[in-house]
């Protein structure tokens, strides 16, 4: 058995971790809105205002803080005015970016604002830069924020909505580097000023996020910094975890052996540096931090389903993937002072999702259970750690066994610890934890094999268990099989 050791070092001026970094992110793509969240309002599924009641209440139980939408690159070209109205009314188009489906727009404006009310998250609206106008743009932000007597406030109140929403985010473009538009930084920090003016605030006051980085492109980070950073509150950072690290993405979801496990945990680690080196830069630009980094789009992106439509992004989530998410986490945590959203790719049917569905049938994935482990860090103190434990090595790729993360609030104390070592158990013991701290809840996630996940067939096979822990000479203690993410929450 091997031996890790955590130690906790809590620091009393030690950064929040804002509950926004457990962020979503749903875009018009594959069966993620339609069947995935919207069935209509005349649907068999049991729903409410058309939106399936069994996902919403899935969702709810993950505190989910704040969902992002309508893409991706499906927002740069989004026309919001199609999405608002008498449904009936609304012209369909080609879904040209994903699948080439027609897109009725019975999801619009409206239906989004009620499913965020329903889940009771915040909202994060993504804009056009790429095929819209600023007017458009400007209208649409008037439209869902606008208390006064104005022709969009107007439009809304007679639509049915007479208050106008909250809306705390709002992201002027998407990928505007790629689908949002095949943009130079230099022509976009331009285009970014431009748009970002006219995102009124009306009363509120809204985040303005402009599009940041692919991955390891530092230049864009260092000309959007250097050209726009007084205009902006938060630059996007889009990362997925891929076998390899190559495009496209290769290998399968659910048919992977050691090596590819392993490659795929070392490109999850990778964000670490991401985040290091953009965030370097954007401290020469901004000391103080004010500008954050916002990850809105990140997670795991495999080959589809065997059988699926191409364009619709569906993939299964095994226990790898739950691993990915934790490791995320823990080094969202560590960049706490400059991370402050993160956004996985996406809540339902697409890419690394947090449940499935099928008709009427619905089941949660590992990853919607990682996120469930991890709900006692929302909005905690951050507390810092080392972790002292042997390297697992093996099929070129060397990872760390153990990778932990914990946080305080005033009424105690989240300890999450994963181990990444495919093969072997490991020993954890956690030292710092003050004297008599009593443990109120222990649960491990793993499941038979990496490759485990749940099917329509057996929805629960891969769901968090007890686990046992002990204190041994006033350090708490528990064993942890191979691949198995654990959070321990004490009092
Ligand atoms: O999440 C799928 C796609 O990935 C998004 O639409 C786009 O922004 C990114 O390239």
């Amino acid at each position: 058995m091997r031996r890790a050791t955590i130690t906790l070092q809590p620091k009393d001026d030690a950064p929040h971790i804002p509950a926004d970094l457990y962020g979503h992110f749903a875009e018009h793509l594959g069966h993620c809105i339609y069947e995935g969240l919207w069935v209509g309002e005349d649907s068999k599924i049991p729903n409410t205002k058309g939106i399936r009641n069994d996902v919403v209440k899935a969702l709810k139980e993950l505190n989910l803080p704040v969902l992002r939408w309508p893409g991706g690159c499906f927002a740069d070209e989004y026309h919001w005015k199609d999405g608002v109205g008498p449904r009936d009314k609304r012209p369909s188009i080609y879904n040209t970016h994903w699948g080439g489906v027609v897109e009725n727009n019975h999801f619009g404006t409206h239906e989004f604002f009620e499913l965020c009310e329903q889940i009771g998250c915040e909202a994060y609206v993504c804009g056009n830069v790429g095929s819209g106008s600023v007017q458009e743009m400007s209208q649409w932000v008037e439209y869902m924020t606008s208390p006064a007597k104005s022709p969009m406030a107007d439009w809304r109140r007679q639509n049915g909505r007479e208050e106008p929403w909250k809306l705390k985010y709002f992201g002027v473009g998407n990928e505007s580097w790629g689908c949002g538009g095949e943009m130079r930084p230099e022509y976009y920090a331009d285009e970014y000023r431009r748009y970002q003016t006219f995102v009124r605030n009306y009363g509120q006051r809204i985040t303005k996020i402009a599009c940041g980085p692919n991955t390891a492109d530092y230049n864009w980070t260092e000309v959007m910094m250097s050209r726009a950073t007084r205009f902006m509150d938060g630059l996007a950072l889009h990362y997925y975890t891929i076998l390899d690290q190559k495009w496209p993405p290769s290998g399968s979801a659910t048919q992977f052996g050691e090596k590819e496990y392993r490659s795929t945990m070392h490109a999850a680690l990778h964000m670490d540096e991401l985040i290091t080196k953009h965030s370097a830069i954007m401290d020469k630009h901004d000391p103080d931090k004010r500008v954050a980094l916002m990850v809105d789009e990140w997670g795991t992106w495999h080959p589809v389903e065997p059988g699926t439509n191409p364009g619709f992004l569906f993939q299964q989530n095994t226990v790898r993937d739950a691993l990915v998410a934790a490791v995320t986490f823990d080094i969202f945590h560590r960049h706490v002072d400059r991370v402050k959203m993160g956004n996985i790719a996406q809540m339902i049917n697409v890419l690394q999702a947090m449940v499935l569905t099928d008709g009427p049938r619905m089941l949660r994935t590992p990853t919607y259970w990682a996120f469930h482990l991890y709900k006692g860090h929302h909005g905690a103190q951050f507390v810092p750690l080392t972790v002292k434990a042997e390297e697992s090595n093996g099929e070129g790729h060397t990872l760390p066994s153990v990778s932990a993360t914990a946080s305080r609030t005033a009424k105690g104390w989240t300890v999450s610890a994963s181990c990444l070592e495919p093969k072997e158990c490991v020993t954890v013991s956690v030292s710092g934890l003050p004297v008599g701290v009593k443990v109120t809840s222990a649960r491990v996630l793993t499941g038979p094999a990496l490759q485990s996940h749940n099917t329509f067939d057996r929805p629960d096979l891969v769901k968090p268990k007890d686990l046992e822990v002990r204190f041994a000479g006033g350090e708490l203690e528990f064993d942890l099989g191979p691949f198995a993410v654990a959070s321990i929450e004490l009092a």
